[in-house]
């Protein structure tokens, strides 16, 4: 069943403290898209920007993927350590990314408009 099959996917984010005010081109950034997609497994990419943050600015990446071997393909390939590689500095030279948080997860629920269309139990 295509419902079942979908719900055993692997998720992995990543969310980033960036200094105040510079959250926007952390954000432009990811706009320039590294190669993530044409890996094998890779489901979804969502980009965040938090709202409300006081002090610091904050940018949530959320991946999907069909299961773990997929996710920890893409980590040790050499599309990921290109899209890592040249940190994103201010004009003084002092990076735009204060720290980071890393967070695995295994989707057990998942519903949007797509999947409920034509979904009849
Ligand atoms: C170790 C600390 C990490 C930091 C500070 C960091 C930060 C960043 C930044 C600033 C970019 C934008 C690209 C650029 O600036 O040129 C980027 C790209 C990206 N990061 Fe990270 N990242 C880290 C690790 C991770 C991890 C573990 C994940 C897993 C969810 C992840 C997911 C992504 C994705 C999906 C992209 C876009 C890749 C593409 O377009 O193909 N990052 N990261």
């Amino acid at each position: 069943m295509k419902y079942e099959e979908e719900i055993t996917m692997y998720m992995v984010s990543n969310t980033i403290q960036v200094l105040e005010g510079y959250g926007d081109q952390i954000l432009e950034r990811f706009k320039i898209r590294q190669g993530i997609e044409d890996m094998p497994g890779f489901k979804e990419l969502k980009v965040l920007k938090s709202l409300g943050k006081q002090g610091y600015d904050e940018v949530l990446v959320h991946t999907v993927w069909q299961d773990k071997a997929a996710f920890e393909n893409w980590f040790s390939s050499r599309e990921f350590h290109l899209a890592h590689r040249k940190p994103a500095r201010t004009e003084t030279g002092e990076k735009m990314v204060v720290s980071n948080s890393i967070d695995h997860y295994e989707v057990i629920v998942e519903s949007d408009t797509t999947l409920a269309v034509g979904y009849v139990g």
